[in-house]
């Protein structure tokens, strides 16, 4: 299975992100959208593990994430990576957070203890919501999405982590959730 770990956002935060993206999403077909319902923020992409390694991985989230205190993130910004002259995907930001770099470390840490791979780059809370399959009109997409760079999406209450299955699909991944682990029980 291909799986990772994430943190869903709030309501305020989905809706805000839709109505970013209604706003540019006619300027061109070149991007694919994430629909509303898939908006997440990745702390860590397990890529292929074996089904049988499901327990392990669920015993040490659960055990690491109630090490950790819940805590506030606020959604603001925008970009792309690797950057929005050439983006091959278009974000919405993240602002600093010690309680998010602390359990993404500590999420690092016990999965490359499982045998997972570290992330080799530095951790860039985002939130991934166009990927770009041309470049066509997509300097009008970024013109517009450039106007919300400063622009605050809402807040996300971090009570839990998810533990996502992607299954991919010609038309996008699709996702579903194999367990939720709480903060601080
Ligand atoms: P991102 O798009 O938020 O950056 C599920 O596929 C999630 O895992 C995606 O949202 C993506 O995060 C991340 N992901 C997918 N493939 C990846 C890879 N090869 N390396 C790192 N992260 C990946």
């Amino acid at each position: 299975m291909r799986c990772f770990v994430a943190i869903d956002v709030s309501e305020q935060v989905r809706l805000s992100v839709r109505g970013a993206i209604e706003k540019v999403k006619g300027l061109s077909r070149g991007v694919r959208w994430v629909p509303p319902d898939h908006v997440h923020l990745t702390l860590k992409f397990l890529g292929e593990a074996d089904e049988a390694m499901a327990p392990q991985i669920q015993e040490r989230l659960s055990l690491l994430c109630s090490r950790h205190d819940p805590f506030a993130l606020t959604v603001r910004g925008t970009g792309g990576f690797p950057n929005l002259r050439r983006p091959n995907v278009l974000w919405v930001g993240i602002d600093e957070s010690g309680p998010l770099s602390l359990l993404n470390r500590d999420i690092e840490q016990s999965m490359a203890e499982l045998g997972f791979e570290r992330e080799t780059k530095r951790f860039s809370p985002h939130i991934t919501v166009g990927r770009v399959k041309s470049m066509d009109g997509l300097e009008a997409v970024v013109r517009e999405w450039i106007t919300f760079k400063d622009a605050v999406f809402g807040t996300i209450t971090v009570g839990e982590t998810l533990l996502m299955k992607s299954t991919l699909k010609p038309g996008g991944a699709e996702y579903s959730k194999l367990a939720a682990f709480k903060l601080a029980i």
